[in-house]
């Protein structure tokens, strides 16, 4: 099979300098999510129409490893039946082509099999959707049950702008039926276009068959056109993804505050407090419990940990089982083994925290030199006092303690006592200074 996937239009009403389709519905752009569904079709070729915005759109997914991927440019921009034709000679002849749009991120394969299966070899397949307000839709002209063209809203009379069934503008056609109709395509209509809905009377012409098929959910088929749309389909889909984990058993306390904008994968029971986003690959234990006001981006939890309220996970966090990260406390590439503590504020990053240890209230590795980063090693059963900076590279020995407020600046000895610390000092008969009475006019 081959598709098509239209993503040269504008988007004007975004106002924005980014290609329409680069805008991101959670955290990955609207074109990556109708790549990513061709890809689940199994499709043979995959070719993108772009033009609006230049190079930025093949650019943005080259870096991405995608040798699947042909790009066509459309310039200009001529309407959808012109776009589609700039694909047909990446298309293999001999096979079905399915059409999907850069701006319809939401579009589930399943539905997709289902157009596939109904178009079979050798007909036209719609997709279609009955809507109780089809303003702005091309509208699907049936006699006698039988669709015989496609009318676009500008062009359509008073009696076919009360239809309700409309075009998605997702269709399968045979490529060479494609190939056939898309040069002889005319611009003869309200917006001057060259129509790929015009291949619908073409077929009937021709007396193939025009089938229709329709998306298991009006969300699938909502194309993007304003940030208010995005921001609409967003909470869609986030919905949606709470759905799914709730159907897995992980208990949210609110499926309407919860963030996913990658993949989060969680064990049995589960609980995820409000507010809490989660961004790239995130891996949940059995049993964890993630307190609201949480950010974690690809990070591993391991199971009966707790974290949060207010703790952020940053990339190359591994956190084994029954591990503590409270408010305020950030961990970036770090690995903390089971049991061990961060209950307050603190920052670890580059650290190698062992088991059993307990990190005390304001504890900072100080990773970063203003050019380098540097490790900091801390070892089985150590406890390191609060207010404490270890200056990487360093390392606490097992079982050391550091004294609350040191400064860490060479390795710490297993099993002793370190700290650095200006020695207590009372000074006594010391007077607070007094206000003066009458103070003296500065001149
Ligand atoms: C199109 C359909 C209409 C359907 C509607 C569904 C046609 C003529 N009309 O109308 O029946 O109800 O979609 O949303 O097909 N594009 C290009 N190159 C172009 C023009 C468009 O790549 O020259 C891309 C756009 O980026 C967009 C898609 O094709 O992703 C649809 O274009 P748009 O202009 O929005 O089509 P509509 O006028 O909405
Ligand atoms: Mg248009």
């Amino acid at each position: 099979m081959n598709v098509v996937i239209l993503a040269a239009g504008q988007g004007k009403r975004m106002h924005s300098d980014l290609p329409k389709v680069l805008h991101r519905l959670a955290g990955k752009t609207l074109l990556g999510y109708v790549i990513d569904t061709a890809r689940e079709l199994d499709a043979e070729r995959i070719c993108v129409v772009y033009g609006h915005g230049g190079e930025q759109v093949p650019r943005a997914f080259a870096a991405l490893d995608a040798p699947d991927l042909s790009w066509a440019r459309q310039e200009p921009q001529l309407g959808t039946g012109h776009a589609v034709l700039q694909a047909m000679p990446a298309a293999v002849p001999s096979a079905p082509t399915l059409v999907l749009y850069g701006d319809v991120p939401l579009i589930r394969a399943a539905t997709l099999r289902r157009l596939i299966e109904a178009a079979g070899a050798g007909s036209l397949a719609l997709l279609t959707a009955h809507v109780d307000n089809p303003h702005g839709y091309g509208r699907i002209v049936r006699i006698g049950g039988k669709v015989t063209r496609i009318v676009e809203e500008k062009d359509a009379d008073d009696a076919e702008r009360t239809i309700n069934e409309i075009n998605t503008g997702i269709l399968v056609a045979p490529a060479a039926a494609l190939a056939r109709w898309l040069p002889g395509l005319s611009q003869r209509n309200a917006q001057g276009e060259y129509y790929l809905t015009d291949i619908v009377a073409l077929a009937v012409a021709e007396g193939m068959p025009v089938v229709t098929a329709h998306p298991g959910a009006a969300w699938e088929t909502d194309g993007i056109n304003s940030k208010a749309q995005l921001a609409r389909l967003e909470r869609v889909h986030q919905r949606n993804i709470a759905e799914a984990l709730m159907e897995q058993g992980v208990t949210l306390s609110d499926p309407a505050r919860i963030d996913v904008r990658g993949e989060l994968r969680c064990g049995r029971d589960v609980f995820i407090d409000v507010n809490c986003v989660f961004e790239g690959r995130v891996v949940l234990g059995d049993g964890v419990r993630i307190n609201a006001n949480c950010v974690i981006q690809d990070a591993v939890v391991g199971a009966q940990s707790i974290v949060g309220p207010f703790a952020r996970l940053r990339p190359g966090t591994v956190l084994a089982e029954d591990v503590h990260v409270g408010n305020f406390v950030e961990v970036k590439n770090s690995t903390i083994a089971a049991h061990s503590k961060a209950n307050h504020l603190a920052y670890l990053g580059d650290a190698t925290i062992g088991s059993r240890v307990n990190v005390g209230a304001g504890t900072i590795t100080c990773n970063y030199d203003g050019a380098n980063k540097f490790r900091t090693v801390i070892e089985d059963d150590a406890f390191i006092g609060s207010d404490t900076q270890l200056v990487a590279p360093v390392t606490v020995g097992r079982g050391a303690t550091l004294g609350a407020g040191t400064t860490l600046t060479r390795d710490a000895p297993a099993d002793q006592l370190t700290i650095s610390r200006a020695k207590q000092t009372s000074i006594p008969g010391w007077k607070r200074p007094i206000k003066n009475a009458n103070p003296k006019k500065k001149d």
